[in-house]
Parts: structure tokens; sequence; C-alpha cells
């Protein structure tokens, strides 16, 4: 199987000096693609870093809505050198976050409108988070859409069959985590079915949310094979094929050989 993680966290506080094991682990489960995303200044600069040394990584920078609260003075210039530089691929992690109120909602969406309007002007794709949030993204987006091109990608994706419908109609992208393999999320594994393939992506949101039968564990990379696997029976495909389709999703939005 030839896999992409659209999604991951492998900054190396996380992953301390285990990190070549992790991606070595990756690429024996067939794992031949990542994107490792940033939260702050400084693990979007580590991913970069990775990414540089590391074929078939590519990297985003962003400042996660949950810490957008917490920004250091001088860290949103790291952010845009990073995205001017060419060495990430995407911008985020940005989004809304209305379950956890670690920043006020005006604070978060002036920060969400800034991450959009950065990945507007430099054509990258933008990697969004939502919690409880989903219409009030959607309405950014299309607003943000009406004033130009823009490549997003709703990831960890929970939302009804209705908001992916949406999602889908203004272009997104959607990616998968470790929930949609869940018991009790069978409407989640519905509404994964609803979506056109050439806008799927799978990913494991690592290191959280291990996917079944690995629930509890910390998450890596190579267990995207279990949520591939879990749509591709959803979806009635095999899993061969559904790999290749988010792989060569991924590859395309990500710009990577
Ligand atoms: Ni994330």
């Amino acid at each position: 199987m030839d896999l992409f993680d659209s999604h991951c966290h492998l900054d190396p506080m996380r992953y301390l000096d285990e990190l070549p094991e992790v991606v070595a682990r990756a690429r024996a489960a067939g794992v031949s693609g990542m994107a490792v995303i940033g939260t702050r200044a400084i693990d979007s600069e580590a991913a970069a870093d990775l990414a540089s040394r590391e074929v078939g990584i590519v990297a985003a920078a962003g400042i996660h809505p949950n810490d957008v609260g917490e920004v250091v003075a001088g860290e949103w210039d790291r952010i845009v050198a990073l995205a001017e530089s060419e060495r990430v691929a995407a911008i985020g992690e940005t989004g809304l976050d209305w379950y956890r109120d670690h920043a006020p909602k005006d604070v978060q969406r002036e920060w969400f409108d800034r991450h959009i309007r950065l990945a507007q002007r430099l054509s990258l794709p933008l990697v969004i988070h939502t919690r409880e949030s989903i219409a009030d993204a959607l309405a950014m987006l299309r607003e943000a859409i009406a004033r130009g091109p823009l490549a997003a990608i709703l990831h960890a994706f929970t939302g009804t069959a209705a908001e992916a419908a949406e999602a889908i109609d203004l272009g997104c992208h959607l990616g998968f985590a470790g929930m949609v393999t869940f018991r009790s999320s069978a409407q989640l594994r519905e509404v994964a079915t609803t979506v056109p393939i050439d806008r799927l992506l799978v990913e494991t949101d690592s290191p959280f949310l291990s996917p079944e039968p690995l629930r509890g564990r910390r998450n890596e990379p190579a267990h995207v094979v279990h949520t591939a696997r879990c749509l591709a029976l959803a979806r009635g495909c095999p899993p061969e094929a559904l790999a290749a389709a988010t792989a060569a999703n991924a590859r395309r939005l990500f710009r990577c050989r």
C-alpha cells in the first residue's frame, strides 16, 4: 500500500530521540508521505527542518487556535518567514475551536483570518481545525473564497453529511483521523462514504487519537493504515485503491513528488 498521512505532529518535544524510528516504522508500513503540521513557530520550524531532511515529508507552518492567546512577540513573523521561504507546503494548523475556550472567539477569528490571507497570498493550502465550530469556519471560508482561490483541508473531520456537502461545495478536502474507526462512529463512517474520492484524505493527527485497534496508545504515522482500511471497508473499495487515491490527493495539494 502507498499511504500519505496528511496530518501529523512529529515535533521533537513529543517524540524525543525516537523520531528516526517513528519515520522508519511509517515507511515500513507503506506510508511514503507525511505532512507534519505546526502549532507554534517552534514546531513549525522543526517540521520544516524535518521536511528538508526526509524525502516524502512536507511541513505546514501556523499557530493552532488553542494557542493563539499565547503568541509571543515575533512569532507570527517567523510563520510568515517560513511560508515565504518555500520550506513549507501549507499554512496551519489554524481554525476555530469553540469546545475549548483557550482563547476568546474574536481572537480566534482574527488569527484564522490572518492564516487564510497568508495562504491566499502565497497560494498555499490551508490546514483547518474545527471543534463545534464548523458552521462558523465554513462561513469564513465562503467569504475568503469570494475574494480569491483557496485550497482548504478540514482536518480530523467529524461533521454531519450536510456540513461535508457544504465543505465539498466550497472546494475543501476532508481529512479523516482515528475517530472514524471507533465502534461508536458509525454515523461518521456513513458521512465519509459521501465524500468524493478526489477530496478524501487520511491522517493520524499523531500523537493523538490512535485508531482502533491501537486506541489509547500514542499515535504515529504508521497507524494511518488502520484508518485507510476502515474507510475502504465503509466505502466498499479495495484498501490499496483508497490508499493510492488519498495519497495522490495529498501529493497534489502539497505539491510533492
Ligand atoms: Ni492537528
